[in-house]
């Protein structure tokens, strides 16, 4: 599967650029950016050390390069200041993502993949499926992937135990509103209310510090790379494999959970042709509440911007 990343040389795509190499999974890895230079060199540098990890193609180029691309996964954008909301970023955003759509609708396949990443990714998605022309199943967003990676290994390092055993997800806007869902969640299987050492003091700290990770990360070193890349490689390794794993990503809601004509995260059935469908449990009547919440206020926004 071809792979390519707009935004490739920025410090988002350049580390989903590496967690795809080091994943082996994808065939070809494709940067495009504005800036050509730091571009060519991103794939440089990662081309250096394929001999090692995988046989994989490895290209930089312009946009009309990407355009045989069985996924573009698209990170370019500003980033926010600190004390800036996702949404606070949505003026500035939408005309330079609205001239990345303009340019991608010429040449993109129809079955393409379009995987939205720049900020705020629910609008941006939601932009990205009404303007695109895609059916909607073929564009999602990362939505709170990140937020549920940091919850779990936030979670996992309070309390001890193996990050890949903790298993909570959050739904909701990839930002001020999001819902950590904690009626479901699990230790290794066990529930998590009933596991040693919690209690909900915990749980409100490492909530807290997951909602503030974004701007924590941003104030520390300039904005997300690491935990950013490996939350876009795990979702298009779902696609590539066309593994149905089911996946809090940013989609266009039909009805689910009361959600309806806004691209926010649920629980989504993610394969080789993108949105396979959602996935509606029971929730406690605060999480359905401030999940419907989400869901307004990125309405508004849309209706505001769009
Ligand atoms: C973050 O939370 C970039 O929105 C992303 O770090």
């Amino acid at each position: 599967m071809k792979v390519s990343i707009i935004g490739g040389g920025g410090l988002v795509g350049s580390c989903a650029g590496f967690a795809l190499q080091a994943g082996k999974i994808v065939r070809h890895i494709h940067l495009v950016d504005v800036n050509q230079e730091l571009c060519e060199g991103q794939a440089l540098d990662l081309l250096h050390g394929a001999s090692i990890l995988a046989d994989q193609k490895i290209t930089s180029g312009d946009m009309k390069s990407a355009g045989d691309s069985d996924c573009i996964v698209i990170t370019a954008g500003l980033r926010r200041k600190p004390e800036e909301s996702r949404l606070d970023l949505i003026s500035r955003n939408v005309t330079l993502f609205r001239g990345i759509l303009a340019d991608l609708k010429p040449t993109i396949r129809k079955d393409a993949i379009v995987f939205v990443v720049s900020n705020p990714v629910d609008v941006l998605t939601y932009l990205a499926i009404k303007e695109l022309g895609l059916p909607a199943s073929q564009v999602i967003g990362l939505g709170t992937v990140l937020d549920t990676t940091r919850l779990r290994s936030m979670l996992a390092q309070r309390l001890d135990v193996p990050p890949t055993q903790v298993d909570v997800t959050i739904f909701g806007e990839h930002g001020d509103s999001m819902v950590p869902i904690w009626s479901a969640a699990q230790i290794a299987g066990l529930p998590l209310e009933k596991y040693p050492g919690v209690n909900s003091q915990l749980i409100a700290e490492v909530e807290k510090k997951t909602r503030g990770s974004g701007a924590e990360v941003i104030k520390k070193k300039g904005g997300a790379g690491f935990a950013v890349g490996v939350s876009i490689a795990d979702v298009v390794h779902a696609i590539a494999l066309d593994q149905r794993r089911i996946l809090p990503v940013s989609s266009l809601q039909t009805g689910a959970y009361g959600l309806r004509d806004v691209a926010i995260s649920v629980p989504t059935v993610v394969g080789r042709k993108g949105v396979l469908g959602v996935v509606e449990v029971e929730l406690w009547p605060k999480e359905k509440m401030a999940l419907q919440k989400s869901g307004s206020v990125l309405r508004e926004t849309i209706e505001k911007v769009l």
